[in-house]
């Protein structure tokens, strides 16, 4: 069942079991009328299904996702270049873009629905020992997945990408490519014009609701000494609502942000459901000239006069570079693709991952249940006719804090540690146990019990691995779904770094704030690690191993670096080493992760890309 026929299904339901006592207030079938009427309005303004292909293009931009429609929207501002954007998946629909549905949407077509390789170090108490990797299949790409939550990360991360050898990626230069697309809605931040401006494509806004509980992880914050910030600001360190990709309380993806605008350009043409099945790459000359794709079960082949960008995210870049002949010798040897250049691509795999399932139950009925939500009638008129109330709340989360656990004295630290915060849990947002694919065995054992309490987690993110894992090909053919091998926890320090993120969130549950009502840590132990006494270190450790949680920030795969690193993939303008015309440019080039959610970089890295490929054909960009 797709979204949209989810959300009707619930319509009909409330409909069918509730009256609106208040009858000054808009009626359910109204604000169902409104946003329905709105909705139409919205898809008409996604560009349009092109049906012409032309043999050659100028440039040839593989993936509409967060970084393929800011190139799109970039390139085809110079009149002259005729720009083809292929994406795999289809349109976006308005209820994809209803904060509350993130968690929905991984069940839908719009989902390429990775899944690793069974590890014994990670991802233990999930279905078959993987651990599930959502990826957006769909205009808009993983825009459209995700939990809007947006930040770019601390100056170092990119004063460090410089250090690596990547010219021209230090901080003063990547704010302002943050600040280019930027268009704040918070009054207040807007005052700090050195960090932000309103105007650009790229709405960012506080969520119009909030619970009682993000209040008091804000209050939380205050009482162990710690303070507000603006983390996309000067300094990092310390509690925020969560500043997120959203506009009057709909998520704002890249599409909707970069593409809706530039709709009628003569010179964009879009394909949507085209797969891209390779990248045609002279072997003699060592450049690339086209693209093969795949629509309505016909395979077509375009030419690119200039370039082929591939921006199809950090699992399916790799995957295509190496089916056409770039990526390590060895393993292309294996599977008998002809070699063009020996790059080491697919390596360097880098997420964020957390503890999963770290559960404190209140004696209030004030967290966010969906099962309640979704039976209330206020809920959605609230959000359907006024784009409010708790369905504007980005799937659920709230809040964050930054520590720097090295340095945690030092308010401008290098965060290591993101507690994430959601004023729900496993047992109160319904599909979260499908989304992580906890087992039954240990979904029945530890949170049924609780099933029908009011709870509160958060997450404790580790911002900066140590572990890093490998995309591989399965086989040569483009239809089948590449190996991941994640690797997560290999490193003793990440584990330890996790335990202390739980230690805080633990503190934290303590104060005055959370024990107004009454909040408790949930303490039901893990079938698999009953062995540990539970809440020691030990415990911890074998509980972060079996709900391993990724935060969907896969990244690393194509890594940027100079030709003297022999990792790297793509130079410093994101040219592919040794192949002419090709460049990667999305979050597979991150040379290290940042410490951010990667959405807001990769917003980043676009824009800075579409510069690099203006200039390079000879066009003056001033930023
Ligand atoms: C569930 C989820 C939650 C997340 N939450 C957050 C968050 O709250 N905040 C945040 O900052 N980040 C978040 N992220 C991460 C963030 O969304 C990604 O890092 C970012 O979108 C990556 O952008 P990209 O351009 O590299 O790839 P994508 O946006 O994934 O785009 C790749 C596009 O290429 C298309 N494509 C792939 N292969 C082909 C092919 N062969 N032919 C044609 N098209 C192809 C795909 O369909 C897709 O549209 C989340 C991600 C997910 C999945
Ligand atoms: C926000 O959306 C609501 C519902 O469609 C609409 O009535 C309102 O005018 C919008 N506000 C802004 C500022 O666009
Ligand atoms: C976590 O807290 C416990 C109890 O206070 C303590 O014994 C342990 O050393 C802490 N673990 C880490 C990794 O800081
Ligand atoms: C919850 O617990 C707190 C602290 O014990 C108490 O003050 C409060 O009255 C309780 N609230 C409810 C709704 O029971």
């Amino acid at each position: 069942m797709g979204p949209q026929s989810l959300l009707y299904l619930c319509l009909v339901v409330v409909v069918a079991t509730q009256r609106v006592a208040d009858t000054a207030y808009p009626t359910i079938i109204e604000s169902a009328l409104s946003i329905y009427l709105e909705g139409m309005a919205q898809s008409e303004q996604e560009p349009r299904d092109d049906p012409v292909t032309l043999p050659e293009y100028d440039f040839i931009i593989v993936g509409a996702g967060t970084a393929g429609c800011v190139l799109a929207s970039r390139l085809t501002e110079i009149a002259g270049w005729e720009v083809l954007l292929l994406e795999a998946g289809g349109e976006e629909n308005f209820v994809m873009d209803i904060p509350i549905v993130a968690n929905f949407l991984q069940f839908s077509e719009a989902n390429w629905k990775y899944k690793t390789v069974p590890s014994d170090k990670a991802c233990l108490g999930l279905v078959n020992k993987q651990c599930n990797f959502p990826r957006g299949k769909v205009m808009g790409g993983s825009s459209v997945l995700n939990y809007m939550i947006y930040t770019r990360g601390n100056r170092r991360d990119y004063d460090r990408w410089e250090k690596l050898g990547n010219t021209g990626w230090g901080w003063d230069t990547v704010l302002k490519y943050f600040m280019k697309s930027e268009d704040i809605t918070m009054p207040e931040l807007a005052q700090d014009d050195k960090y932000h401006r309103t105007g650009g494509y790229l709405t960012i806004s506080y969520a119009p609701y909030r619970t009682p509980l993000a209040e008091a992880w804000m209050e939380a914050g205050k009482e162990m000494g710690q303070k507000v910030v603006d983390y996309n600001g000067p300094t990092q360190v310390g509690f925020s609502y969560l500043q997120s990709t959203t506009k009057n309380g709909t998520r704002w993806s890249s599409s909707r942000a970069f593409l809706h605008p530039v709709k009628n350009r003569k010179n964009l043409h879009v394909k949507k459901r085209a797969r891209v099945t390779k990248i045609l790459i002279d072997p003699t000359m060592k450049a690339a000239y086209g693209v093969q794709f795949r629509k309505n079960g016909r395979l077509y082949t375009v030419r690119a006069k200039r370039e082929v960008i591939l921006s199809a995210g950090a699992i399916n870049s790799p995957q295509l570079l190496m089916i056409s002949g770039v990526g390590p010798k060895k393993h292309l040897d294996d599977l008998k693709i002809p070699v063009i250049q020996n790059l080491k691509v697919g390596y360097n795999l880098m997420d964020h991952i957390a503890k999963g399932g770290l559960t404190f139950v209140i004696n209030d009925t004030v967290s966010l249940r969906t099962d309640s939500i979704l039976a209330r009638t206020e809920n959605y008129v609230d959000y359907l006719a006024f784009h409010q109330g708790p369905m504007s709340i980005p799937g659920g989360c709230e809040a964050l804090a930054f520590f720097d656990f090295k340095d945690p004295d030092n308010p401008d630290g290098y965060p290591d540690m993101e507690l994430l915060f959601e004023s729900g849990s496993i047992v109160s947002e319904m599909t979260l146990r499908r989304n992580f694919g906890i087992t039954d065995e240990l979904y029945d054992a530890v949170y049924k019990p609780i099933e029908n309490e009011h709870t509160w987690m958060v997450f404790p993110m580790l911002m900066r691995p140590k572990s890093k894992g490998r995309i591989m090909l399965r086989s040569a053919d483009p239809a089948d779904k590449p190996l991941i091998y994640h690797n997560y926890l290999s490193h003793p320090e990440d584990v330890e770094t996790i335990i202390k993120g739980i230690n805080k969130t633990i503190e934290l549950s303590r104060t005055n704030a959370f024990q107004k009502f009454a909040s408790r840590l949930h303490d039901i132990p893990i079938p698999g690690c009953k062995q540990h006494v539970f809440g020691s270190d030990q415990y911890w450790e074998c509980a972060t191993r079996h709900l391993t949680f990724t935060i969907y920030h896969q990244s690393g795969t194509c890594k940027m670096g100079p030709r003297s690193d022999k990792s790297a993939v793509v130079d410093p303008r994101l040219r592919v080493h040794g192949v002419k015309n090709l460049r990667v440019i999305d979050a597979s080039i991150m040379p290290e992760i940042p410490t951010a959610h990667t959405n807001g970089p990769t917003f980043m890295i676009a824009e800075k890309g579409a510069d690099m490929i203006k200039e390079d054909w000879g066009i003056k960009t001033t930023i």
